[in-house]
């Protein structure tokens, strides 16, 4: 019998490996001979650890299960789907899944990671295949066509970056995957290195081909020890297939694949920091231009991109553009790994095409919070994201929409807070997050940040609030406008929403604008 214990870090986490070495044990001394798989995770963090058997009617699920639980898990018939408390039936029919459309992590919690064979058998390598008959123009043109923006957050259309580097001549070219998930509340980097590594691996492999480039390094985050583990062997094991190396499944190309680990920096996360710190030197933000596509690592034309923008191009290339570009809104095409967390009650990774609304997908797929009271306010995109509330749930998950509305969708983190929450300290924490990770190049935020954090500890202690209110906002405006990345240029994103949306928790000082 075979039967699937995630070796996701959701599960991890959640004694997941002691799980594992029970069954395997049990397994043993029963002489059971179950067959034990470490798939992915299919994203249903409060279910974890999930664990799966397979039998005759499909693949049945049991969780959240604890350390200690499988003996009697097995004496109730687990191994034929028996029932259990924790029985939620068949997987693929669980509400949560079946409600996605998934694209990018279609194979992620379904196939065992690490199997090269599990991986050709679930549509695996179809996408590289095409690109190598397509060449590099056709390929560009396809990435291009299927409307896929970066999805670290930027949103910049890939095809474009990709066309840059192509048509920049170079010695040498690169492939960097930006695997440095800094912001609060994403996994989705993390789950697909766990879950699917080689499909990363083969996003990689098809913007190499595309663009001439012969050498790829993941930079990945020293927080993530599953996700090292497992890229790193999948990397091995797509040397040892003659994927990786000096041709390419039998072509003309070469491209070679390394992981290297990051020391911990958010600023690390910013592209041109990360390429210094790839190159060995300390994390700083670099002025731009030049761009990396023209002079990137090691001074070389370089494709880098967020991991979700790399993964989701062997979908693309293998069904062909129009496939990908026919789900979406405006100029938000195809799908979005939403990673919703915080206060919640159905937390975890939700791929849908863009376009459901902000109320929908919190108050609908997420059910609300974890603590039964009402949601309050809504922060998408991490720290240096805005804090939406109520009144903006009509807001479409699009691109455009959220900066309308003075927001952004990032990397399609949602972080849920109940009516506890008090906004006042959430805004101090926006500065004081930059200034902790601040590089320090620009003033803005250097001395911004610092300064903005001491103003908001006078307004808390109720000190002349509605005059150091005023000079946040203006703080504000010169960081916004006059940082050098997004770091200092996005921190007023958190602290103005929270000012504007939520006068009330500002020691009862409503913002100039909020009073006229
Ligand atoms: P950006 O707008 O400067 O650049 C976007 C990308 O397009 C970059 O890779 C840039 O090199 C590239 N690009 C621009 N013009 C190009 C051209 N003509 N040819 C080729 N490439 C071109 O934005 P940036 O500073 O890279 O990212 C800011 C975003 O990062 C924010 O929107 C924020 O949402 C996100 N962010 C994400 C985090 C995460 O953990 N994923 C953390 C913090 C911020
Ligand atoms: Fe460095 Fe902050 Fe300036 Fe970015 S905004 S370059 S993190 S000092």
């Amino acid at each position: 019998t075979k039967v699937y214990i995630p070796l996701d870090s959701f599960a991890v986490a959640n004694g997941a490996d002691e799980i594992a070495e029970e069954l395997r044990k049990l397994s043993d001394d029963r002489g059971l001979g179950i067959e034990i798989v470490r798939n992915g995770s299919h994203g249903m963090a409060w279910l974890e650890p999930l664990l799966e058997v397979e039998t005759g009617n499909g693949r049945v699920g049991y969780g959240p299960i604890e350390p200690g639980e499988i003996e009697a898990l097995l004496d109730a018939g687990f191994l034929t789907g028996g029932d259990h408390a924790k029985r939620i039936g068949d997987v693929f029919e669980h509400p949560f899944l079946k409600g996605q459309t998934r694209l990018t992590f279609k194979r992620c919690g379904v196939t065992d990671p690490l199997s090269l064979e599990d991986y050709e058998a679930h549509g695996g390598l179809l996408g590289l295949r095409r690109a190598i008959e397509m060449g590099s123009e056709a390929i560009v043109e396809e990435v291009k066509e299927s409307g896929l923006r970066g999805r670290g957050g930027a949103g910049f259309p890939t095809g474009i970056k990709w066309e840059t580097v192509m048509k920049t001549e170079g010695p040498k070219k690169y492939i960097v995957a930006n695997a440095d998930e800094g912001d609060s509340g994403t996994f989705a980097d993390r789950m697909i290195m766990e879950g699917d590594p080689f499909c990363l691996i083969e996003g990689m492999t098809i913007a190499a081909v595309a663009t001439g480039a012969t050498k790829g390094y993941i930079y990945l985050r020293s927080e993530y020890p599953v996700a090292i583990r497992v890229m790193r062997e999948a990397i091995k094991r797509a040397e040892d297939f003659g994927w990786l190396g000096i041709s390419v499944l039998g072509s003309a190309h070469a491209f070679d694949l390394e992981v290297r680990v990051g020391a911990g920096a958010y600023v690390c996360g910013e592209e041109t920091s990360l390429l210094d710190s790839l190159e060995g030197k300390r994390g700083q933000v670099r002025f731009k231009p030049p761009l990396p596509a023209i002079k990137g690592l090691f001074g070389r034309p370089t494709v880098i991109n967020n991991v979700i923008s790399l993964a989701s191009t062997p979908e693309i290339l293998a069904k062909g553009a129009k496939v990908y570009k026919d789900f979406g809104i405006g100029r938000s095409r195809g799908t979005i790994p939403l990673q919703i967390a915080g206060n919640v009650k159905h937390g975890g990774l939700y791929e849908v095409p863009f376009g459901l609304t902000l109320g929908e997908i919190v108050e609908g797929i997420a059910g609300g919070t974890n603590s039964g009271k009402p949601v309050r306010a809504v922060q998408v995109g991490g720290p240096l994201g805005a804090y939406f509330p109520r009144s903006l749930f009509d807001t479409p998950f699009d691109y455009e929409a959220f900066a309308e509305k003075k927001g952004l969708i990032g990397h399609a983190g949602i972080v849920i807070f109940d009516d506890t929450v008090d906004m006042m300290k959430q805004a101090r924490f926006a500065f004081e997050f930059c200034a902790v990770e601040s590089c320090g190049k620009c003033t803005p935020c250097r001395i911004g940040a610092v300064r903005g954090l001491e103003t908001m500890e006078k307004i808390i202690a109720g000190d002349n609030a509605a005059e150091s209110l005023e000079l946040v906002e203006d703080l504000c405006n010169t960081m916004e406008f006059g940082s050098l990345c997004a770091l200092g240029g996005f921190t007023p994103y958190p602290v103005m929403s929270a000012i504007r949306h939520f006068p009330e928790d500002f020691n009862g000082t409503p913002m100039r604008e909020a009073a006229e």
